[in-house]
């Protein structure tokens, strides 16, 4: 098979055809997939029907896997698997979207102090109206700031919490063993991809607030940099179908599920996500 990396026009995205990925990626094939990772951002790979352990064998090629604080979503047997579902065991649907958080623009992981390099979602089960993903590319974002703005935010670091963003996305609240296992961390609003050298805005509903500003300007600066981050010239939407294999770099985009109705349509996505480094 003859790998082809197929970039969307006027977009960010590539889809990546011609790799089997449940028969296992050689070392050829993962050079291209990490060079078109680095240059589109966000990868598609279509017609993957993979079992979870090549899911997480594909994970492990980009670094460390990393686990999951939400002990109900883990995967039974492979705690490194999560599983964002809302179909119970009898086939019926839940009602509920499994994770309200991933509904608002964010970037996985990053209240914590090595947020994720890529997430890597299969969707075994899609919804037939609504729940595309939505991409906000974080990079062309900064690029298209105001010498002003850049200026404003240069320096600044943000807290970013997770116990804070559940409230913004009116998630069950944290419990104190999870607010232990995940403390409030600051990490720069400019942060530098450390494989390009490229400069991203790095923001979204786990970040709170600026360090050393009062609350309410803090907020209203990240709020007023996610609302120009997230105009639609600057978006990628992903329409799933069965047994797409996506991944992102979470170092220079943003992401969120659009609504769907939860109790009409089945929708399950299984994830792995690769640590990555300290933001700077
Ligand atoms: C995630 C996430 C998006 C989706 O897995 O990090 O935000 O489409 N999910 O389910
Ligand atoms: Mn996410």
């Amino acid at each position: 098979m003859q790998i082809n990396v197929a970039p969307f026009e006027n977009s960010f995205a590539a889809e990546i055809n011609g790799l089997d990925i449940q028969r296992g990626i050689n070392k050829r094939q993962f050079e291209i997939i990490h060079e078109a990772f680095l240059d589109y951002k966000v990868l598609i790979f279509r017609d993957q029907p993979l079992d979870d352990k090549a899911h997480q064998t594909f994970g492990m090629l980009f670094g460390e896997l990393d686990g999951h604080i939400n002990k109900s979503t883990r995967h039974k047997v492979l705690p490194s698997v999560q599983i964002f579902s809302n179909v119970k065991a009898n086939g019926e649907t839940t009602g509920v979207h499994p994770e309200k958080g991933t509904q608002v623009w964010h970037t996985d992981k990053s209240y914590t102090a090595t947020p994720s390099l890529t997430t890597i979602l299969r969707s075994p089960e899609i919804a037939r109206v609504g729940g595309d993903t939505l991409f906000a590319d974080m990079t062309r974002a900064y690029d298209k700031l105001s010498d002003d703005m850049k200026k404003t935010i240069e320096g600044l670091f943000a807290v970013h919490d997770w116990a804070r963003s559940r409230e913004k996305s009116n998630e069950r609240a944290a419990t104190p063993e999870e607010i232990k296992a995940a403390p409030p961390v600051e990490h720069p609003v400019v942060r530098t991809h450390p494989e390009t050298g490229k400069k991203s805005l790095y923001i979204g509903n786990h970040s709170s607030h600026i360090t050393n500003m009062d609350l309410a300007t803090g907020e209203a600066i990240l709020a007023s940099l996610e609302k120009h981050a997230t105009q639609s010239a600057l978006i990628y939407r992903h329409k799933w179908q069965i047994d797409d294999v996506l991944m992102w770099d979470n170092r220079c985009t943003m992401h969120c599920v659009e609504p769907y109705d939860a109790a009409k349509e089945k929708r399950s996505v299984h994830r792995v996500v690769v640590k990555g480094d300290r933001p700077f």
